[in-house]
């Protein structure tokens, strides 16, 4: 029998049977085993556990939110929520959506870009009306395709831009569906070879953006002059305008925070991940998302990414803590959700930069990092707190001085 075609439990005893697994790995298995996540995936076998917690009282728009996050990295809710405690200093942030819309590609190639151009002008309504015939019930919800545009790629490429209009969804099988309905109508026409429809993670037409003015007093850190952080804080940004490796690990930083959401609300991470980095590159050159300037009194920070998530379809309606944490965040639509993510990498960003230009990030970051150490070589719950009281008494804390100083502990 093929593995796909084995039931749960016939997976299990094969792992059991063909693997090196122990007893208590095999019950790892079984204890995290989740009947909806089974009917959710192929060849499921249980589910994996990553920790959740709340940023909490994050000001947008003059209203607080609880935002949850789902991460494995011990600073990342601790940042945001010092970010956000910077933030709410300066009265919070304000949030817009640019617009809201994705993408559908029809690819073409041998193509005569004059020729696919006239036929999109000539016949917008009817490709429209095709469209939307493939997915009546979005258009009749007053979303669906919209308008189309074409882009010469070069060499008789082409593509044909469906921008559509998905509503409360994240919506990459409507986008799909439409585009593969007009893809086929194409194909009747003779203008090139339509080789795929496909939508495009690149979603530069659901831009959201978040803004903050924080008075200097708001990033003070005992030992340093406010005023001289802010300006450190707009100096480091400045790295990341212009070089792609510091920009990178910027950037990494802020989708820190907005991974995080993006899971805990049960969006697709990977699509929000590469749209932004794409977005972050733009122009040819890979840059900041966030960028900060100042005047004599204020720090002012800005960061616009591409957010198309959604508050309905995919996980959201199955996985029963995706709609507890949707209760969690009380956002009324997409556009909504798409304002508190880009939020929080904003906040996830102040954080991390006024640490690395003021007490280095290790300073802020070592507590936590001993907390995993300690879990790593294996204290119980227990005996974390004790060794890390031990291990922030050495000069170096690494895995051999944690091994060794809790055999020490259990011999004593
Ligand atoms: C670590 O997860 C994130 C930072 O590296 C971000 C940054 O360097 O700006 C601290």
């Amino acid at each position: 029998m093929k593995f796909h075609q084995m039931d749960w439990q016939q997976r299990l005893a094969t792992l059991a049977a063909t693997t090196k697994l122990t007893a208590s790995e095999q019950a790892l298995f079984t204890t995290n085993y989740s009947a909806i996540n089974e009917q959710m995936i192929e060849n499921y076998v249980t589910s994996f556990p990553l920790p959740e917690g709340i940023l909490p009282n994050i000001v947008i728009n003059e209203r607080t939110y609880q935002v949850p996050m789902v991460t494995e990295e011990p600073s990342v809710i601790a940042a945001a929520s010092n970010g956000a405690r910077m933030i709410n200093m300066g009265g919070g942030l304000t949030a817009t959506n640019v617009s809201r819309e994705m993408i559908g590609q029809v690819l073409i190639n041998e193509a005569d870009f004059a020729a696919v151009t006239t036929l999109v002008a000539e016949q917008a309504p009817y490709l429209i009306e095709i469209g939307n015939a493939a997915h009546p019930s979005m258009a009749q919800r007053g979303g669906g395709l919209k308008h189309i545009a074409t882009r010469d790629l070069g060499d008789g490429f082409v593509s044909v831009d469906l921008h559509i209009d998905t509503q409360a969804a994240m919506g990459a099988n409507v986008v799909n569906t439409i585009s593969e309905a007009v893809a086929s109508y194409i194909k009747t026409q003779q203008v090139g070879n339509v080789v795929m429809a496909i939508l495009s993670n690149l979603a530069t037409t659901s831009l959201v953006t978040a803004k903050v003015a924080l008075p200097f007093k708001a990033v003070a850190k005992a030992g340093f002059e406010a005023a001289d952080i802010a300006q450190r804080i707009v100096l480091a940004n400045q790295f990341s305008q212009r070089d792609a490796y510091r920009a990178t690990t910027e950037n990494k930083g802020v989708m820190n925070g907005i991974d995080a959401v993006v899971m805990a609300s049960g969006n697709d991470w990977r699509a929000i991940s590469a749209g932004i980095h794409a977005y972050a590159a733009r122009d040819g050159q890979y840059r900041n998302l966030v960028t900060w300037s100042h005047d004599a009194t204020t720090l002012y920070g800005e960061i616009t990414v591409p957010m198309p998530v959604g508050v309905v379809g995919g996980s959201i309606g199955i996985v029963p803590l995706v709609q507890a944490n949707h209760k969690l965040l009380a956002v009324e639509s997409a556009g909504e959700l798409a304002q508190v993510i880009a939020a929080v990498g904003l906040a996830q960003n102040l954080s991390a930069l006024r640490a690395l230009v003021t007490s280095g990030i290790q300073a802020g970051h070592m507590q936590l990092q001993l907390k995993s150490l300690a879990l790593a070589v294996g204290a119980t719950i227990t005996e974390v707190p004790i060794l890390v009281t031990r291990l922030q008494q050495m000069p170096h804390a690494d895995m051999q001085t944690a091994r060794q100083l809790l055999t020490e502990m259990r011999e004593k």
